[in-house]
Order: C-alpha cells, then structure tokens, then sequence
C-alpha cells in the first residue's frame, strides 16, 4: 500500500543497505520509521517486542531472519538454532512456526554451501505469496461487501473490525483490511468502526493510521462501543483477522474478538474472519484447549502510550501504584460463533466440512 504516494511493503530486503527493512510499528503513527535487521538478535527482538507484529508479518519476519542467519552460518546446528531462537519468540500466531518449518524444509535438504542463496529466495517467495493470498482475500470478501451494498440499494456499508489486520499486519494488503480496499477501489461507500484495541491500541495506532492513509472514512470507537452500535443497527458486517484458527474453526485473534463476536451473535450481525492458509493450524481442533495464548506485560495494562506536548512518545501510567493487572493478549472464539471464513480460496463456513471442501489437502488432518 502507499505512505504519502509511495508504495511500501512492510518488510523488504534492501539491495543498497544490504539489509533487511522494517516498518517500526512501535512509533505510528507519530513517526515513520524504518529500521534495517542485520543480525539473529535483531529479528528475535523485532518480533517478541512487536517492532513488528501480526501473524503473518511475524512469519514473513522470522522467514528473513532465518535467511540472514543461513548467509552467515549456513549449518545444520545453526539452521536448527535459528528455528529454535526465532520460534521462541512469541507463542500465539501459527504463522510463525508454519514460515520457519517451510524455510527449514527448503533448506535442510540442500548442501550448506547453498543454502544462503536458496534462503532469500525462499523468504521472498513467502513474502510475495503472502501479498497475492491477501490480495485474493480481498477479491473474495469483496462480493460479501457488494451484495451489502446493493441490499442497501447502494448505501453507505458499515463494516466493524479490531486490532490491526492490515497491511501492516502482514506484507501487504493486510487480511480483514484487504476486502475493505478493495470495496473502496470498487466504488462502494464503505465506512470503518475501528476498535481501539486496548491494550496496547493497534486499532487506533495502526488501523487508524492505515484508514486515513487512504482515505477511507471511519471512526475510532473505544472497545466497549461496538455492542452498543450493532443494537442500533449501525454495523452491516464484522470482519476481523486471526492469529490461528483450528481444523475445526474456532478462531483466535487479538483480545476482545470473542466478546464482538458473542455481540454480533445477539444482534444477527454476520461475524467473519479473513483467514490466510498459512494461519490455519490443522494439527488443532478445540481452540480453547489448545492454543497457547500469550500473557504480555501488566505494564501494557496499567499503562497507555501516547504523544507528550513537546511531540515525544511516552508511556502515561493510568492506574494506582501497586495495582496488579493481568494481560493475556489473545482469545478464541468458538467456531459457532463464527459466520464465515474468507480465505484466498473462497469463502466458507467455520467447520471441518466447509474448510477442507476448501482444503482438500488437508482434509485427513482434519
Ligand atoms: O499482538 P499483535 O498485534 O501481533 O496481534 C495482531 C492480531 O491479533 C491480528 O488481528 C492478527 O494477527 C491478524 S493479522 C492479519
């Protein structure tokens, strides 16, 4: 997508640098930074400390961290290291673990002397993979919003999403964000509710910064709004992104997903995911039981960030000294809650069947 008229992605390898850059997403969207990874370190920290963030950046993330390690030390033990460091990085997202296990079995059976090459080959064909799967997705939810649309007689569509599913989220185009653009292109009225996402508010830093961008209209509403808007009518669709959803279609996703879920169940609003292949984990059913969620800081909670007067970024404390706070960052929305799954490949219901008519590939795994 584009920054001031220019196309980015939100990772590329730079010949001129010869290194890899990276959008820090840590400063939108007071500030546009854009930070080179050089080393095994610096890829391991970009992601555990969300300088990027989103399942399949994080993926697309780790895919160039094994490839800059491979050129430095192309060994087995470094190749098994590497996935190891990476994949220790943050436990949610299944993205991770599906970009390092596809590097490693590109990798593994070549010769050590060849396997720098084939690295940055291999990390650029997930990159470019990821951009055309959220490009289909956005062609597919695209007819969801048209017949909306046309329902409403051409009226304004009113879509509610939370977190950031964008094209920050993953290399481009982003997930729930993708049939959006693509509505817009298609000159349909399209408005976006954007939960703020608290804790660490990737809705109103990143999602909102992505709206204005390009000009889409939308508001920024605190959390706790979008049940009170769907009562009233005033939401056609929910899509949301996910960091994991099961053979069986219970979906994962930031914080606060299930609860818009359960409002969107009571109100007869359509609840869907986007849902890139490479975020569904077939070796899991019951998403409750077996995703691991990630517990982040309490500081995430007792504290918000925001932009000091004098134009710095700084961490403003909100609740008493010596108040505790819990953080998991994550929750799982059961499959029945779950409208539909909008992949690269068609849409379909959240269930084994619809899934692997989709997937027939996967179809004894699940
Ligand atoms: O903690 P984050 O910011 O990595 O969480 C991101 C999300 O929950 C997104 O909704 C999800 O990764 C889907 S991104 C296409």
């Amino acid at each position: 997508m584009k920054i001031n008229g220019t196309p980015y992605r939100s990772i590329w390898r730079d010949a001129a640098s010869d290194a890899v850059q990276i959008i820090d997403q840590r400063w939108l969207p007071h500030e546009l930074r854009i930070v080179p990874l050089r080393n095994l370190n610096d890829f391991a920290t970009a992601i555990r400390d969300m300088w990027v963030r989103g399942a399949p950046l994080i993926g697309a993330t780790a895919a160039w961290g094994m490839a800059e390690e491979m050129a430095r030390d192309p060994s087995d033990t470094n190749l098994n290291a590497t996935w190891d460091v990476l994949h220790d990085t943050r436990p949610t997202a299944i993205n991770l673990r599906w970009a390092l296990d596809a590097m490693r079995a590109t990798l593994a059976p070549l010769p050590p002397a060849k396997r720098a090459d084939a690295a940055r080959a291999k990390a650029e064909a997930i990159c470019d993979e990821d951009v055309e799967i959220n490009r289909r997705i956005g062609e597919n939810g695209l007819a969801l919003l048209r017949d909306i649309a046309a329902r409403k007689g051409g009226g304004r569509v009113n879509v509610l999403t939370h977190c950031n599913a964008g094209w920050l989220a993953t290399v481009d185009w982003g997930t729930a964000t993708s049939p959006i653009y693509h509505a817009v292109e298609a000159g349909i009225d399209m408005h976006v509710f954007v939960d703020e996402t608290r804790p660490r508010n990737q809705g109103a830093l990143l999602t909102a910064w992505e709206m204005n961008s390009h000009r889409v209209s939308h508001d920024l509403i605190v959390d706790n709004a979008g049940g009170h808007l769907m009562q009233h009518g005033e939401v056609d669709i929910v899509i949301v992104g996910t960091d994991r959803t099961t053979a069986r279609g219970d979906v994962c996703n930031k914080i606060g997903t299930y609860l818009k879920a359960l409002a969107a169940k009571a109100n007869d609003v359509p609840f869907y995911v986007a849902l890139p292949s490479p975020t569904i984990d077939w070796t899991v059913r019951d998403g409750l039981r077996e995703i691991p969620i990630e517990e982040r800081s309490g500081r995430e909670v007792t504290h918000v960030q925001g932009r000091g007067p004098d134009g710095r970024v700084v961490d403003v404390q909100i609740s008493p000294d010596g108040t505790g706070a819990r953080n998991p960052a994550f929750d799982v929305t059961p499959a029945e809650l779950v409208t539909g799954l909008i992949t690269e490949r068609g849409i379909c219901a959240a269930t084994p069947k619809g899934m692997s008519a989709l997937f027939p590939e996967y179809a004894t795994a699940a």
